[in-house]
């Protein structure tokens, strides 16, 4: 039943006859000529139809295939330069094997609205499927990276009692007899459980945010990784997010350029992220803030905005550090030099593309921690366990979260974040 081949691999079968199978992405015709377009998820094949070299029946059948019927192909392969993908077939028999009628994405142009209902649909479409494999080859770049480094994969759960990244954003459900649970933000305090464990570890998973936040970066289900690291410090965990980036940008390069050009992604830009990447403080990027005339208030949390500002000077990511404590979560450690300040680290991608990873170094210091918990009314009992990793054998640690489809959205060059994930989900939008 399943193909014997698949048109990635056809470059080296020229001469031989094959059977293909697939889905028509779209067709034409020249006289006694029928050019099929096949689609079997691997790539596109021109299958010509000759009248003189198929069966008056099966030349009749190719005029009643339409966009999306799927069928089976046989025919000769033969090398063609100016094809995609360097190959065409001459075909010698088909059969339409599921009809497609109405297929109601047509080649004009739609609305993303319109796209985004259709969207089970949309994905079989040339940018979608290349924007779907660049997000498998990232999450590959992601998961080789920290293999090749020593970390253990640690899943956190997903139920969770309380919140990591501030209340207002956390999804409820009730959960039997112990009152709500809630969706995690961030799986960031189990794999501090695993740092400790473990001692290098990340998680890799969805995380839910209720953000009211209608924009063009926010999901309220993403993928996010967090590595986590026991004798990290700021610095160290600064270093390990920019070969991170790096590694995964370059891996993106190496193994799908084809993809990217599909998009038609400005490589160039993509080529020059390479390591060293600027480290501004906080500070720092206030003040670039101002020389530039912007409107900024120092010590708010920067804005979608204020980060286009900060990074538009550079072609690389930028690593902010060093922000007022009271913008930032319980968890971070306070800078020894200044108090007022938090070991923090956010990564503005370039163009636009604003935060991609957020991270810090912990608070590992009990006392401190328990102050923190108070100042920002969390219900301590939750968080035993959590003072447990300061109770026991407490050392420094520090990590990061990177976010999927920011990521996705950034190397594809893509608008908006429901491009970069097969499904999205928004604020107004739960379907497909
Ligand atoms: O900056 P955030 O909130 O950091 C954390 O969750 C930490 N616990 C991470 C850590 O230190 N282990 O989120 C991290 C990243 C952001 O930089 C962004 O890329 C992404 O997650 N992100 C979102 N992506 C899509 N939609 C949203 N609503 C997002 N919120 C955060
Ligand atoms: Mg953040």
């Amino acid at each position: 039943m399943k193909p014997e081949i698949y048109i990635k691999d056809l470059k080296n079968h020229a001469g031989e006859t094959v059977t293909l199978k697939g889905w028509l992405y779209n067709k034409r015709k020249s006289g006694k000529l029928r050019f099929l377009i096949l689609r079997d998820g691997t790539g596109l094949l021109q299958c010509v139809v000759f009248k003189g070299s198929v069966s008056e029946e099966v030349f009749a059948k190719t005029a009643d295939l339409t966009q999306e019927a799927s069928f089976e192909v046989t025919g000769t392969i033969r090398a063609e330069e100016r094809a995609m993908g360097g190959v065409e077939m001459d075909v010698t028999d088909f059969n339409i094997l599921g009809e497609s009628v109405d297929y109601p994405i047509t080649p004009k142009e739609h609305g993303p609205e319109f796209l985004m209902d259709k969207r089970h649909l949309w994905l079989r479409s040339k940018k979608q499927m290349a924007v779907m494999r660049i997000r498998h080859r990232i999450v590959k770049a992601i998961r080789d990276f920290f293999d090749e480094r020593g970390f253990t994969l640690f899943d956190p759960p997903i139920i969770t009692p309380n919140a990591v990244e501030g209340t207002s954003t956390l999804f409820e459900t009730p959960y039997f007899d112990l009152g709500m649970a809630y969706l995690s933000q961030s799986g960031q305090l189990y794999a501090e459980a695993g740092a400790m464990a473990l001692g290098k570890v990340y998680t890799f998973g969805p995380t839910f945010r209720a953000e009211k936040s209608k924009t063009r970066r926010h999901l309220t289900e993403f993928w996010m990784v967090e590595p986590e690291m026991a004798f990290f410090d700021l610095d160290d965990d600064m270093d390990l997010a920019e070969e991170f980036l790096e590694y995964i940008v370059q891996s993106v390069l190496k193994d799908r350029k084809e993809d990217l050009i599909t998009l038609e992604r400005d490589v160039e830009k993509l080529e020059k992220i390479k390591r060293p990447f600027p480290r501004i403080s906080y500070d720092e990027a206030v003040k670039i803030l101002k020389k530039k005339g912007h409107d900024f208030q120092y010590g708010d949390d920067f804005g979608a905005p204020d980060e286009t500002v900060i990074g538009e000077d550079y072609d690389t990511p930028v690593m902010i550090h060093r922000y007022p404590a009271a913008v930032k979560a319980f968890y971070m450690k306070r800078d020894p030099e200044n108090p007022e300040l938090a070991l923090a680290v956010d990564v503005i991608a370039p163009e636009g593309y604003g935060e991609i990873i957020g991270g810090s170094q912990r608070e590992d210091e009990i006392e401190l921690l328990l102050e923190r918990i108070k100042e920002h009314d969390l219900p301590q009992e939750f968080f035993e366990w959590y003072l447990d990793l300061r109770r026991y054998g407490s050392v420094p640690h520090s990590g990061f979260g990177l976010g999927l489809e920011r990521t996705v959205s950034w190397i594809c060059g893509l608008d908006h974040l429901r491009e970069a994930i097969p499904f999205a989900r928004m604020i107004y939008r739960n379907t497909p």
